[in-house]
């Protein structure tokens, strides 16, 4: 049974492979091309949070893929309250071909995939953004050519975004700095995951509370939202330690002069990044979110074992 967690979970050769999967089914939809390697399968898509991205671009992959999306909102499945989150994955896993859930608590998609019989996808957690990573990942394989040699600086909170980040990175060889305020960088344990996978590729991981030490020379620029879903109690307090962690104009002018800019969306702009930069020539912030739709076909053509 293959799930898709986290990328910490893959090695090297398989996440080359899905965006290899990826890069391909991208071209045939470009081309027109129909590719229903997933013909009549179900997604079934557990929504403990809101989600613009995530929610549409699965929807739409399953039906491109020649199966269908089925939505449950926050209010109908509601993991562990009205029922057992085993309950859920024994019970859905004899409806449904695929599962996508987007959780509060990583242990909750973990639960899900203990008891599924099905591949169980994580569309985000609070520890981990899986899918996010490899459209990112995607979208740097299509506009810097490769990985190795290349810098991907990370400003912000050191949270699930970023942790998806440091995995692929360092299983790709691509170089990654993270800049965070003192006590919000990635917990110890995740760093020390994401040192061994680098250890394996040679990858130089640097962590600092340094905007500018990380930005120099990047030749991707990277940030995500202040306060992550869950933490809306602590908005104000972060918004008054995160500004100098900002991606404006006066900070990309530390990065390569054909730096690109990532976000994984939605943007506070204003906050973590300015609409100059968001909308300026060094932004791919489009691209990046139409990338959720061809990274997300291949993990579900993956997943499924379906390529052949
Ligand atoms: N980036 C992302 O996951 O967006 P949504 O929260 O809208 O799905
Ligand atoms: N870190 C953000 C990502 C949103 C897609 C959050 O968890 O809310």
């Amino acid at each position: 049974m293959r799930h898709f967690l986290t990328l910490a979970d893959l090695n090297a050769e398989t996440m080359r492979e899905i965006l290899d999967l990826a890069v391909q089914i991208k071209r045939a939809w470009k081309a027109g091309e129909s590719t229903p390697y997933l013909k009549n399968k179900v997604l079934g898509m557990i929504f403990q949070k809101p989600s613009l991205r995530t929610r549409v671009s699965f929807d739409v992959a399953m039906l491109q893929l020649g199966g269908n999306g089925l939505y449950l909102s926050p209010n109908e499945v509601q993991l562990g309250q009205r029922e057992s989150t085993a309950d859920v994955a024994r019970v859905i896993s004899r409806y449904v071909d695929v599962v996508m859930a987007r959780v509060f608590a990583h242990s909750d998609v973990v639960e899900l995939a203990k008891y599924a019989t099905v591949p169980v996808i994580n569309g985000l957690s609070d520890f981990s953004h899986p899918c996010q990573g490899m459209a990112d990942f995607l979208t740097i394989l299509e506009h810097k050519g490769g990985f190795e040699g290349r810098k991907l600086a990370y400003l912000g909170d050191g949270n699930n975004v970023a942790t998806s980040l440091l995995f692929g990175a360092a299983l790709l060889g691509l170089d990654f700095a993270i800049a965070t305020p003192r006590g919000y960088g990635l917990h110890p344990a995740t760093w020390a995951i994401g040192q061994r996978l680098a250890a394996l590729t040679g990858t130089s991981l640097i962590t600092t509370h340094d905007p500018i030490e990380a930005v120099t020379g990047a030749d991707v620029v990277y940030t995500d939202t202040w306060t992550s879903m869950g933490q809306e109690e602590e908005t104000q307090k972060r918004r008054q330690v995160f500004p100098p962690y900002r991606v404006d104009d006066a900070c990309l002018r530390n990065a390569k002069d054909d730096v690109m800019v990532l976000h994984c969306l939605p943007a506070h702009r204003g906050e973590e990044i300015t609409d100059a930069v968001a909308d300026g020539p060094h932004s791919a912030l489009f691209d990046q979110a139409e990338n959720r739709l061809h990274a997300q076909k291949a993990i579900l053509v993956w997943v499924m074992g379906a390529t052949t």
